[in-house]
């Protein structure tokens, strides 16, 4: 559908997705578990796929009329097994959520233990967190990071296995900057005859473009959602052992899911397409790159980086130095429009909604061609956001900076060529989209 069509017949909600992809092009974002997809991958996403049940699997459904979503689901499954190298996959997961479940209700009973990262440590509320599904069907227990190195410890945690014999040990993590050592934590499963679950929801791109070790050699299932490093549509995909496979498949539909999303899914496809992909894996090479710039410089300005460093996409900075909690730090950045998200860090005195960190990722940015030199300024407005809460002209100064940045590197030029040109009861503020060192731009 063109633009003007979803203005005339809706313009409330035409007006949240201009505003939205105004905001996405303004801002400089740092959550690490965003990125920005292809507008091939949107193409899909906004398709007609979405009218098609197709509850079953290619060339096994419950309903007629599926022989083209079985194209594009045996793609995205091709696809899978070739870029990570796995025996079997499913890419019918809603999300990263739908993906562990299905996968602890294959390798457990509900009332079994699982062991899983404290999410007040890094991990995902689906690894165990009292209140999600996972801590409140299993036995949880929590495994933590070291308290001097920040990083796994693997002989405590053998230790932690050893004393509780869990059924799964879940591996992976939603703020651990550091490489996880799937071969150490088969080790620990192997001795304490627990299945190994690794999570790669964040490191998926990294995993693909064989710079991050990865999982499949050893672990019974892994799972990943595709939004994130992997730059796809929002939604997971499911992998495992060939002798997990046919199980795998039942309990994902009608275990735990209906009818597939199939536009989705053909989106998942043609992400992973690109993934496979020489460019892909040199944006994979650039965001770390720009993730240990963005260290660095932050060091330089006085920021404890937990754990010493990153091996990954993200940053976990402990902000106790500078005087200011994550919730304030969170707010004074979104000030001058740089987005982040509080996070707690390893043993955080603060309780989570307030907490003493900072997580900061650069897959988003890198997408948008940013690199280090980048990284350098953005830590400087980090550090002077910081320093400005209060100051009103030293935030507007600061959000100038950003403003100019983001106007070097557009996102999504097009489309907002298309919003502004459709936006009649407020004419564009002077954006030149075709001169993208122009500072000025729309709101939000
Ligand atoms: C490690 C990990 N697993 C699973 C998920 C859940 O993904 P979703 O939000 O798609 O349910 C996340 C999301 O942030 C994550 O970081």
């Amino acid at each position: 559908m063109k633009p003007d069509a979803l203005k005339a017949v809706d313009p409330e909600v035409f007006e949240v997705v201009r505003k939205e992809t105004n905001r996405q092009h303004n801002n400089l974002e740092l959550i690490a578990s965003e990125n920005f997809c292809s507008e091939a991958v949107l193409a899909a996403l906004g398709s007609v796929l979405t009218n098609k049940y197709a509850e079953g699997y290619p060339k096994r459904r419950y309903y007629g009329g599926c022989r083209f979503v079985d194209i594009s689901e045996n793609l995205a499954i091709e696809r899978t097994k070739k870029l990570f190298g796995c025996d079997h996959a499913n890419v019918q997961p809603h999300a990263g959520t739908q993906a562990n479940i299905a996968a602890y209700l294959i390798l457990a009973n509900p009332g079994d233990t699982i062991m899983g990262l404290s999410l007040s440590h890094g991990g995902h509320l689906s690894h165990g967190h009292p209140m999600n599904f996972s801590g409140r069907y299993f036995k949880v227990i929590q495994y933590t990071v070291n308290k001097e190195t920040e990083m796994f410890d693997y002989a405590a945690i053998r230790k932690l296995a050893l004393e509780h014999k869990p059924r799964v040990i879940v591996t992976g993590a939603s703020a651990y900057a550091r490489t996880v050592h799937f071969d150490k934590f088969q080790e620990i499963c192997d001795e304490v005859g627990a299945s190994q679950l690794a999570d790669i929801a964040h490191i998926a791109g990294p995993i693909a473009a064989g710079l991050h070790p990865s999982p499949i050699p050893y672990a019974d299932i892994v799972t990943t959602t595709t939004h994130k490093t992997l730059r796809g549509p929002r939604g997971a995909i499911i992998m495992s052992k060939q002798k997990l496979a046919e199980q795998m498949d039942k309990l994902v539909f009608p275990g735990t899911q209906g009818g597939p999303l199939e536009h989705c899914i053909a989106a998942k496809a043609v992400a992973l397409k690109e993934a496979l992909t020489d460019e892909f894996k040199e944006y994979q090479r650039q965001t770390l790159a720009n993730a240990k710039a963005l260290a660095q410089a932050l060091a330089g300005y006085g920021f404890r980086i937990v754990s010493g460093g990153t091996d990954n996409h993200l940053v976990l900075v402990d902000l106790r130095s500078k005087n200011i909690t994550g919730r304030d730090a969170e707010r004074a950045l979104g000030k001058v429009r740089i987005t982040a998200n509080r996070n707690t860090i390893p043993f955080d005195p603060q309780k989570p909604f307030i907490a003493s960190g900072l997580r900061l990722g650069t897959p988003a940015l890198t997408t948008r061609g940013m690199k280090e030199p980048e990284m350098k300024k953005i830590a400087e407005f980090i550090d002077r956001a910081i320093g400005a809460v209060g100051d009103d002209d030293a935030i507007a100064g600061i959000k100038a900076d950003v403003k100019e940045m983001v106007s070097a590197f557009p996102l999504y030029a097009e489309r907002r060529a298309e919003y502004a040109r459709l936006k009649d009861d407020e004419p564009p503020r002077g954006e030149n989209h075709k001169d993208p060192k122009s500072t000025k731009g729309n709101a939000e």
